[in-house]
């Protein structure tokens, strides 16, 4: 059976930590690791859009010397013909050695690893997981603060549809000392069952607010999201809320010296762009981030070590 990410608990706290470190030293040596993929293949297979996460797939599998080939919208596979995801994936396991694939369903990629035969990677399920975003926003955390611990994290926009926030917060509840403020309009609260599975059930303290203002002073981290305007079942309800919180350089004016400030990208209003200025904002380094620790996964999921 081969080696899967479809959900961040695939991972254990020291293999995380080990994905971290490789992602360090890829950063330091990137020559070291330049040919450590030569004649693997990645199929990236994206039947949703995307900007970061396929590019940087691509990005950090040419970076490891390996190559890549996939589609980048349902539209131009045969998908459209009316295809099963499990026969798309079947198909594409016969010419790559490794597949990342994002799809509008939740669990779609947990249906793909059942028939494929070479690792599957979730790149994004819906309004469900999103584990590399994770990696990266993990990689982050550690090289802007120093550690995965100890510390008061704000998660501010939606957090009902946000798939980014459930991963981050079910990989966070693994480590010590964290503190949760949640911070969302009450239509977009994070969904029962990432509370009950992530924090209830470890006894995590959190608070829910609806008011970022309030709450800003006491924040380590602050984790801005989009209002995901493709899962909402009506237009009217996104108009209402999209504008919910903008995070502007006044509203920063009483927040730590030491805040960083996190985004999985994209932005669309809530964050103004005069706050890319303050160095505080650490999501343009997060992007580049992303890169390195897709690097890392590839490796351990190719079970390839590099001395
Ligand atoms: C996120 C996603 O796709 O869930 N983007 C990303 O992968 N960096 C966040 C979003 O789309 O809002």
């Amino acid at each position: 059976m081969p080696r899967n990410l479809l959900d961040i608990t695939d991972l254990t706290v020291e293999e995380l930590d080990e994905l971290i470190r490789v992602a360090e030293d890829i950063i330091d040596n990137p020559e070291k690791y330049q040919d450590a993929c030569a004649h693997k293949q990645l199929a990236t297979l994206f039947f949703e859009p995307s900007t970061r996460t396929r590019l940087s797939f691509e990005s950090a599998m040419l970076g490891l010397g390996g190559s890549v080939l996939g589609f980048s919208s349902a539209s131009s596979s045969s998908t459209a013909k009316g295809e099963t995801v499990g026969d798309t994936i079947h198909t594409v396991s016969c010419y790559a050695d490794i597949i990342a694939m994002r799809h509008p369903k939740e669990g779609a990629p947990f249906a793909a690893a059942q028939v494929a035969e070479v690792p599957i990677i979730n790149a994004g399920d819906g309004g469900h997981n999103h584990p590399t975003q994770t990696l990266t926003d993990l990689l982050t955390i550690h090289r802007e603060k120093g550690r995965l611990n100890n510390f008061t994290i704000g998660f501010c926009g939606d957090l009902k549809f946000g798939r980014t926030v459930h991963s981050l917060i079910n990989a966070l509840s693994r480590y010590e000392n964290i503190n949760y403020v949640l911070i969302s309009p009450t239509e977009l609260k994070l969904p029962r069952y990432v509370k009950e599975e992530a924090l209830k059930k470890r006894n995590i303290p959190y608070t829910q607010t609806t008011d970022l203002e309030s709450v800003i002073p006491d924040l380590d981290i602050l984790y801005m999201t989009r209002v995901q305007r493709e899962r909402f079942f009506n237009e009217e309800d996104y108009l209402r809320l999209k504008d919910s919180y903008i995070l502007t350089p006044e509203k920063l004016e009483k927040a730590k010296e030491d805040l960083i400030i996190l985004h999985p990208l994209p932005r669309v209003n809530e964050i103004s762009v005069a706050v890319d200025k303050d160095p505080r904002a650490a999501y343009w380094r997060q992007v580049k981030n992303g890169k390195f620790i897709r690097m890392a996964l590839i490796l351990k999921l190719l079970g390839i070590e590099v001395k």
